[in-house]
C-alpha cells in the first residue's frame, strides 16, 4: 500500500494566520528552546544526588536531561563547546574525520562535495550506503510514529509513518543521533563511549567543560559521555547556525523582497495540485504561524533510480529499504514499509550536488524531471534491462513496487503529457534556489505588502 498526503489547502491555512504573526515568526522561532533547554535551564542548581535518589531514581534522573552534574550548564557555553567537538576531527578513530567533514557549516550542514556518499571510518576510507543530509531545519522533528493524524488537513485521516532523524527516521532525539556516527564504523568509528571522553579529556576544551559543568565532570564516564552528547545537541538547537529563516522566501514572506517572475511560476506551479503537488509532501505555506519547514516529515516509496555508484550496490540483492531496512531494525516485518524514505526539507537544497536518500541525481533539473516523468518516459531515469526496456524501480524488489507513491506529480496527465513542462521544471528549479538561507533583503520589513496577503 502506499500513503496519501492530503493537500494542505493554502488558502484555508492562510486565512487562519494573522499577519503580525507572520513577521514576528522569525523572532519567535528563533526564541523558541528545546527540551534540553528548557529542562537544563529551568532546573535548579543541582545538588549532589543522594542515595536514596540512587537506589530509586526518580522518574528525573532517569531522563537524558536530568542534571547531576555538580555544576549548572548554562546554555551559551554548551552552544559554544557543542561548535568545538562538532569541528574537531579528534573526535574519531581515524583523527581526521568530525561531524564537519560530512555535515559542512558552509553547506547549510549538508556534504560539500560531490559524492553520493561520504567516506569514514577507522581508516577514512569506507563508504557508507546514504547521502549527508543538511542538519538545517529539523529542530521540529517529532519522535517517530507509525501514524500520524494532522489536523491541519483531517485529523481521522492516518497519513502513515512520519517524525523521527535520519533518512528511515531511527533516531528520536538528536542525541540519540550523535551516538550513531561518533560509535558508527562507517563513520567516526569511536570504539565505546568511554574512548570519547577520553579524547576529549585530552583536548584543548577540556577545561572549558570543568568550567560548564564541574571540576568532577570527568570522574564518572557515563556522565562525562552525556555532557558531550547534550553540548553537541545544544549547538545543533542554535537558531542562527541551525534555523536561521533567512532565505529569500522567507524575506519575500515578510515582504522584503520581490520574486522573479520565474520564480514566482514556478512556486505556483509547486503548489498546483494538477502540476508539481509538491507541497502536498514539502509544505510551503505558513501553518499556525509558523514558517514553512517544506516537510511534513512523512515517509513515502517515491521510487528512485538505483545508484551504482554505492559501493553496497555493487551486490545485486543488497536493497536499502529504509523504514523496513536493513539500517533500522524494528519494522522489518512490515513489508508496507519497505521502500519508504523520510520526507526532507527542501530548504537550502540548491546546496547539494547530490538528490536524494542515494544521492542518485546530480542536478536539481534531473530531481524535478524525474517527479514530471517518472511515469511517463521512465527510460530517462533507470537502467536498462536485456530487452533495452526500463528497468522501472531497479531500486526495489518487485514484491514492493505496490508501495511506490502514484499520486501528483506521478502518473502524468491523462492525456499522456508529463505533468510539467520543460519551462515549468526550470520555473520550480528557479524557486527552490529561493530557499537557499543568506539572503539580504534590500527593503526593510513592511516596505512592501506581505506575500502572505496575495495568496
Ligand atoms: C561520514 C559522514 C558523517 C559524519 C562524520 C557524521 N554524519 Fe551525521 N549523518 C550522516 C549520514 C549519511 C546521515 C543519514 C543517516 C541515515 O539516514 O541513516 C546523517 C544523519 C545525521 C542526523 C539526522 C538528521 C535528520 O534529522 O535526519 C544528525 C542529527 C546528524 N547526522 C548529526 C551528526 C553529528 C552530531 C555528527 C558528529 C558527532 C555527525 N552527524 C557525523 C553522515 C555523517
Ligand atoms: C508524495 C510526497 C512527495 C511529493 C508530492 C514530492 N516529494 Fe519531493 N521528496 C519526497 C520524499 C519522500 C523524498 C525523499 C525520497 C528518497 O530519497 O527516497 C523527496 C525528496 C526530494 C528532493 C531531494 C532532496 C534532498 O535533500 O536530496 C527534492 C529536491 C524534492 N523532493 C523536490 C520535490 C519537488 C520539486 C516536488 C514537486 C515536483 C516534490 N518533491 C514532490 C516526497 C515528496
Amino acid at each position: 500500500m502506499h500513503f496519501h498526503r492530503a493537500h494542505v489547502s493554502l488558502g484555508r491555512t492562510l486565512l487562519k494566520t494573522h499577519l503580525p504573526r507572520v513577521i514576528a515568526t522569525s523572532i519567535s522561532l528563533a526564541a523558541t528552546v528545546t527540551g534540553a533547554m528548557l529542562l537544563v535551564a529551568c532546573k535548579p542548581a543541582a545538588t549532589p544526588p543522594t542515595t536514596a535518589a540512587k537506589t530509586e531514581p526518580s522518574a528525573q534522573s532517569q531522563s537524558f536531561y536530568a542534571s547531576d552534574f555538580s555544576k549548572m550548564p548554562a546554555v551559551p557555553a554548551m552552544t559554544e563547546l557543542g561548535r568545538m567537538l562538532f569541528s574537531d576531527p579528534a573526535l574519531s578513530g581515524s583523527g581526521s574525520m568530525s561531524c564537519a567533514s560530512c555535515h559542512d557549516p558552509q553547506a547549510a550542514f549538508g556534504p560539500s562535495n560531490a559524492s553520493a556518499v561520504q567516506l569514514g571510518g577507522i581508516d577514512g576510507r569506507t563508504a557508507g550506503t546514504r547521502a549527508v543530509p543538511s542538519l538545517r531545519y529539523v529542530q521540529n522533528v517529532a519522535p517517530f510514529t507509525e501514524h500520524h493524524f494532522d489536523e491541519a488537513v483531517d485529523e481521522s485521516v492516518d497519513q502513515g509513518p512520519a517524525g523521527g532523524h535520519t533518512w528511515d527516521g531511527r533516531a528520536d532525539t538528536i542525541h540519540d543521533q550523535a551516538r550513531l556516527p561518533l560509535l558508527s564504523p562507517l563513520e567516526m568509528a569511536n570504539s565505546s563511549p568511554s574512548d570519547i571522553v577520553t579524547k576529549v579529556q585530552r583536548a584543548s576544551y577540556a577545561d572549558r567543560f570543568r568550567d560548564t559543568f564541574g571540576d568532577d565532570v570527568f570522574n564518572d564516564e557515563q556522565r562525562a559521555f552525556r555532557a558531550v552528547l547534550m553540548v553537541l545537541e545544544v549547538f545543533q538547537q542554535s537558531p542562527q547556525d541551525f534555523y536561521p529563516y533567512t532565505s529569500k522566501y522567507d524575506a519575500w514572506l515578510r515582504g522584503q523582497a520581490q520574486l522573479t517572475e520565474a520564480e514566482a511560476r514556478g512556486l505556483a506551479a509547486f503548489n498546483d495540485p494538477e502540476k508539481g503537488n509538491c507541497a502536498a509532501c514539502h509544505p510551503s505555506a505558513i501553518q499556525n504561524g509558523s514558517f514553512p519547514q517544506f516537510t511534513d516529515y512523512g515517509f513515502i516509496a517515491v521510487g528512485v533510480p538505483r545508484n551504482s555508484a554505492i559501493p553496497a550496490n555493487a551486490k545485486a540483492d543488497y536493497f536499502d529499504l529504509g523504514l523496513c531496512g536493513p539500517l533500522r531494525t524494528d519494522l522489518t516485518e512490515h513489508p508496507e514499509y519497505c521502500g519508504l524514505f523520510r520526507t526532507p526539507s527542501l530548504r537550502n537544497v540548491a546546496l547539494r550536488h547530490t538528490f536524494f536518500h542515494n544521492g542518485v541525481f546530480d542536478s536539481l533539473e534531473r530531481v524535478v524531471e524525474f517527479y514530471a516523468q517518472r511515469d511517463t518516459h521512465p527510460e530517462k531515469f533507470y537502467s536498462k534491462g536485456s530487452d533495452r526496456k526500463a528497468r522501472k524501480f531497479d531500486d526495489l524488489p518487485r514484491q514492493h513496487w505496490r508501495n511506490v507513491n502514484v499520486d501528483a506529480p506521478f502518473r502524468g496527465h491523462p492525456d499522456g503529457k508529463a505533468s510539467l513542462s520543460e519551462q515549468e521544471i526550470a520555473d520550480v528549479v528557479a524557486f527552490l534556489g529561493t530557499l537557499t538561507d543568506g539572503y539580504r533583503p534590500q527593503q526593510p520589513v513592511g516596505s512592501r505588502e506581505p506575500a502572505i496577503s496575495r495568496f
